[in-house]
């Protein structure tokens, strides 16, 4: 009997907390018009004190859960993925394991960036199908915000992102008369550009000390980023995987009912989806309200399509990400 990976529950999480545009102009040298041109971005959700990625990750979690008809003693494994972890170590996970009621199961973070949620997406699905674990809780989880540079300095990286948490659930399917399920997904990464989009302390790998007080002034605690060179990446990058398992899963572009970009810019999505013919009410999008939420993105806007009736059983949902790494990902699902 065939084992197949379903996502059986979806839920978010974004803070209440909603900083606009104008409200950036007024802590760095940016405008409303410079960010919704060059993004697409409106607004993002910033995190107030008191809120925590674990926090944010545990009631994506509870609405996946219910969505699900599951207890969180149910799920048999947590892979989190995360670029802001709550703490250096141990990973976000572990701080969502002891809020609900898992018991003693096995948690882990997955750095992957942007494309993390797909990546753990793809370990899960081999936990499942290798019938090592029936239920796998799959978070993407980021709280950018206390680590940006709200200053000149960093504005072309603070505008763009924002916090959220996204959770989906993934059960074993065994019944031969349901065909949901995970149909393919292929993984990416090209370390060589690791530096091009980054956060280059507080690290290991800078001797004797991976963090003082002249890198903070130096802003080498803040992410930087080459803008356009990742652009070119993405728009490159993102149809090629996208083609990628589309013909490994024999199916082709207009089989396709909802495609689902990672969230980090308006453009770059709109630049794919023109190349590829997408049209534009099959390209879902919420960059304008959450702004980039990294490995988030992506069940962000599971949970969103889920919520809005845009996510029907036998659909055909394409997942498509690129990030920092570089990493880039695709996956088609049958929902
Ligand atoms: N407000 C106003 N002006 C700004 C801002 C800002 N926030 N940021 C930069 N500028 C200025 C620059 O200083 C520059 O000025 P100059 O011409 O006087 O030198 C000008 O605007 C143009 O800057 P560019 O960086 O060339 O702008 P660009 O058109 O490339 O847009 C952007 C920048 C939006 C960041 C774009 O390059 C982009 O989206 N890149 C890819 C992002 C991405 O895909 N990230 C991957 C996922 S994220 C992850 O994995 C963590």
């Amino acid at each position: 009997m065939t084992t197949r990976s379903k996502i059986t529950g979806t839920g978010m999480c974004v803070p209440d907390n909603v900083v606009t545009n104008h409200d950036l102009a007024k802590l760095m040298d940016t405008s409303d018009e410079w960010i919704q041109k060059r993004t697409g971005i409106v607004e993002r959700r910033w995190i107030t004190e008191g809120e925590t990625p674990s926090g944010l990750a545990e009631t994506a979690t509870l609405q996946a859960l219910e969505q699900a008809g599951l207890e969180a003693s149910d799920i048999d494994c947590i892979l989190l993925a995360t670029l802001s972890a709550e703490h250096e170590f141990p990973g976000t996970a572990f701080f969502l394991q002891r809020r609900l009621d898992f018991g003693e199961i096995p948690c882990v973070d997955l750095r992957a960036q942007c494309s993390g949620f797909l990546y753990a997406l793809t370990f899960a699905d081999a936990l499942v199908c290798a019938g090592r674990y029936e239920r796998v809780l799959v978070v993407g989880c980021e709280v950018h915000s206390t680590g940006l540079e709200m200053a000149d300095r960093g504005r072309d990286v603070s505008v763009l992102f924002g916090d959220g948490a996204g959770a989906v659930v993934v059960e074993a399917n065994r019944d031969e008369n349901d065909p949901a399920g995970l149909l393919d997904i292929r993984l990416h990464a090209d370390g060589q550009h690791a530096e091009r989009l980054w956060v280059e302390v507080p690290a290991s790998g800078v001797h004797p000390t991976r963090i003082t007080k002249e890198m903070i002034d130096e802003g080498r605690a803040f992410p930087t980023m080459q803008g356009r060179f990742v652009f070119k990446h993405a728009v490159r990058r993102m149809p090629e995987v996208l083609l990628e398992v589309l013909s490994a899963a024999s199916l082709k572009l207009d089989d396709i009912d909802l495609f689902l970009f990672h969230q980090a810019n308006l453009r770059i999505n709109e630049y794919v989806a023109k190349q590829l013919e997408i049209p534009a009410e099959r390209l879902l999008s919420n960059i304008h309200k959450f702004g980039n939420c990294s490995a988030a993105s992506i069940p962000l806007l599971l949970a969103e399509a889920s919520r809005e009736g845009r996510l029907e059983r036998g659909q055909l949902v394409s997942m498509t990400a690129f990030g920092s790494g570089f990493t880039w990902a695709s996956a088609v699902v049958r929902w």
